[in-house]
């Protein structure tokens, strides 16, 4: 499609979110509403986005700074739909198609999005305004029609008298334009409004009275085009859009035990005969392997897991799980973790930034940081890698098969051999050679009779 761009509208402050955050900020899961509109328009295989933000400007600019294909446009005040085009306008290319649709109407498809656009192609049309038939149209603008069913304008509510508010036939904010048709009119909209706003919706007439040629593309459902307004209208999108996720993973052979209480983000990947229990949040791009088991409150976010892992009750942040592997309940895998196949991570553990290889165990009450631990060592419960000076990080090295005894602490920097030994309860500064005995432990003393002495 590289005659279409699109501009999605996104300057509103949208008052009624009663935040400080742009409304097209907020968040369904863990991505911004805007997120969802744009991947929709790429899905329709648009590259050229152009969004015009105005409210904190700078928190969607720098949102969507890496998008090499996005512009951010500024929309100094907010005059209205019309106006908001006006401001993206030098931005569009001489010639082609732009689709305009609102930033705040996440539950839009890719699909439909297509569908829009064939229909708009097909006709040859200079306009193609998508529609809904609503049960309940108040609030939005009507589509007024002439007597060969031709449409004749856009009313808004504010403006519509009854028989206007009568239509169930409704504006989805969604359109799209011939380039030039659009440049043609734009500076023809005024602001005769109950509004005093330049609307958008003023270029159908306008582009009807030039003889142009308008479509419109009836919503099979509705529900795409529900805007969000406050927060309540926010939790309701991320009910619809958190059950089409789940059903799309589970039509791919995910088993999800409670679909209204599991928490996907849309770019996350699941394998299949991986079964998901309630309460588990996978977050951004996450990749979960088959024949996984999620269980609890477990939150994932930007990690890769292998096949056949069990995770109960655990945060894992930007890392890498193995195939096999057991994590939890209660661990903490903190960003850079790397665990090989068949490795164990027990109940209170905490890692961050180690390597763990193949078959190793961490089975209870540990802090692992700056590590790397051989394979098939053993941690004992309570064992800790001293990792930090309160002036800089040091590495602790762990090597294949060493066996570190409980209540130990590893003084980083440190290096402790392979099939070395250390001592239950040492805290290790010096390095321990290969096979050897580590063990810092003072000598016990046992007093006979002692507690008989003491008077109680
Ligand atoms: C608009 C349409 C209405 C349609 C409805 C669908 C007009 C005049 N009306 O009404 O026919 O039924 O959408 O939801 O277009 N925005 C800007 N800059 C502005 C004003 C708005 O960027 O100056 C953005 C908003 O952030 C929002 C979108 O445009 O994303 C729609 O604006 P909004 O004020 O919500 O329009 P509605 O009154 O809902
Ligand atoms: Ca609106």
């Amino acid at each position: 499609m590289t005659n279409v761009c699109a501009i999605i509208l996104a300057a509103g402050k949208g008052t009624r979110m009663k935040s400080d955050l742009p409304k097209v900020m907020h968040k369904i899961g863990s991505l911004p509403l805007i997120r969802y509109v744009i991947d929709a328009v790429e899905e329709a295989g648009i590259e050229k986005i152009i969004v015009v933000a105005g409210h904190k400007y700078e928190m969607l600019q720098s949102e969507l700074e890496s998008r090499k294909n996005i512009e951010v446009v500024l929309q100094p005040e907010q005059l209205g739909t019309g106006h908001a085009v006006m401001t993206a306008e030098p931005y569009l290319p001489e010639t082609g198609d732009v689709l305009v649709l609102c930033g705040d109407t996440p539950l839009i498809r890719g699909n439909t999005i297509s569908a829009m656009l064939e229909k708009h192609m097909q006709a040859n049309a200079e306009a193609t305004v998508m529609t809904a038939e609503l049960d309940d149209p108040t609030g939005y603008g009507r589509i007024v029609r002439d007597q060969f069913g031709n449409v004749a304008s856009i009313i808004e509510e504010r403006d519509a008298d009854d028989q206007h508010k009568a239509i169930r036939e409704v504006n989805s904010g969604t359109y799209c334009f011939s380039i030039p048709a659009l440049r043609k009119v734009l500076t023809r909209i005024g602001q005769e409004n109950s509004q005093n706003e330049y609307y958008l919706t003023d270029a159908i007439p306008e582009i009807i009275s030039h003889r142009g040629k308008v479509e419109t593309t009836l919503l099979a459902d509705s529900r795409e085009i529900q805007g969000i307004n406050d927060r309540k209208q926010l939790a309701e999108a991320a009910v619809v859009m958190r059950s089409r996720v789940n059903a799309d993973h589970m039509i791919q052979g995910v088993t999800i035990i409670d679909p209204a209480l599991t928490y996907i983000d849309k770019t996350a990947k699941i394998g299949k005969d991986t079964i998901i229990y309630p309460n588990a949040v996978i977050e951004g791009c996450s990749v979960v392997g088959s024949g996984c088991e999620i269980r609890g409150c477990t939150r994932i976010t930007d990690s890769i897991i292998g096949d056949e892992v069990r995770i109960e009750n655990s945060v894992i942040q930007n890392s890498t799980i193995g195939n096999n592997i057991v994590i939890g309940p209660f661990a903490y895998l903190r960003p850079g973790t790397d665990l090989a196949d068949n490795v164990k991570i027990g109940d209170f553990v905490e890692i961050k930034n180690s390597v763990i290889h193949e078959g190793a165990k961490i089975p209870h009450l540990s802090y692992i940081g700056d590590s790397e631990v051989g394979s098939k060592a053993n941690i004992g419960a309570g064992t800790i890698t001293c990792n930090y000076d309160g002036v800089n990080k040091h590495k602790t090295i762990i090597g294949d098969r060493a066996f570190i005894g409980s209540n130990t602490s590893l003084v980083a920097p440190v290096t402790i051999g392979a099939g070395a030994i250390i001592g239950a309860g040492s805290p290790i500064t010096k390095d321990v050679p290969e096979n050897a005995l580590g063990i810092t432990r003072a000598n016990q003393k046992v007093i006979m009779d002692y507690a008989k002495r003491k008077t109680r």
